[in-house]
């Protein structure tokens, strides 16, 4: 059964998509994308050699291997881009994956679809640089985790500065705003009384929230 945050990605993939996933780690992504025809071609790619040993003998095992191309490879190096127009990187850190995109040809990208593990703000941020803006986010809530998966493409979009914090508005995601909430105060109570600077910050970010409450 593949995970609600994996499904996740799949939802926001087109069957018109030719996708590499990037750090696919036992590929159990680009199986699901194969075996249920949800995207042109899927070809899978991980650093890891132990990592990517998995993934072939797992799509062997689905008898995929014809359909399923993988490459051992940091990041976008070895990966042909002329054979892809969408990425999907999931299940890393920010500075990483943003490492990642800056081997990005941004001509030949139309759809960059992220998982991040940490500082969503950051990501958003950098993306934008990048020329790929949000386009939607879904939240999921899955073994006791919020992962927040985001769609990225060209279409140009201003952002209010709350986006940048905590992603486009949705009102059923409203448990998670009020679990970023108590995070905030969390956090907040432990700043030392003398650190104005830092507590002005999170007031600061407490208030960008309210608007989602
Ligand atoms: C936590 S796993 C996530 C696997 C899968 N993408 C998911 O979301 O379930 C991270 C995977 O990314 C791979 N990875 C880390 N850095 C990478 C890089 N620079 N290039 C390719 N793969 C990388 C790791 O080897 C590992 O298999």
């Amino acid at each position: 059964m593949l995970s609600l945050r994996l499904k996740a990605i799949a939802s926001f993939l087109e069957e018109t998509d030719r996708i590499v996933d990037i750090g696919c780690d036992h590929a159990y992504l680009s199986i699901y994308l194969c075996q249920n025809s949800i995207c042109q071609s899927v070809m899978a790619s991980d650093v890891n050699p132990n990592a990517l040993s998995n993934a072939i003998q797992n799509i062997k095992n689905a008898k995929l291997e014809k359909r399923i191309p993988t490459v051992l490879s940091d990041g976008l190096e070895k990966i042909n881009q002329n054979l892809i127009d969408t990425i999907i990187i999931s299940g890393m850190g920010t500075s990483t994956i943003l490492h990642i995109l800056k081997k990005m040809e941004q001509e030949k990208i139309k759809k960059v679809i992220l998982q991040s593990n940490n500082d969503l703000y950051e990501l958003r941020k950098e993306m934008k640089k990048l020329g790929f803006y949000l386009e939607n986010e879904k939240v999921i809530y899955d073994k006791n985790h919020y992962y927040i998966v985001g769609k990225y493409t060209k279409t140009f979009r201003k952002y209010k500065k709350r986006e940048l914090y905590y992603g486009i508005y949705h009102s059923e995601n409203k448990k998670y705003y009020f679990y970023l909430k108590e995070k905030l105060n969390t956090i907040y109570q432990k700043i030392p009384k003398n650190y104005w600077k830092e507590k002005l910050i999170l007031l600061y970010k407490k208030h960008l929230l309210k608007k989602y409450l």
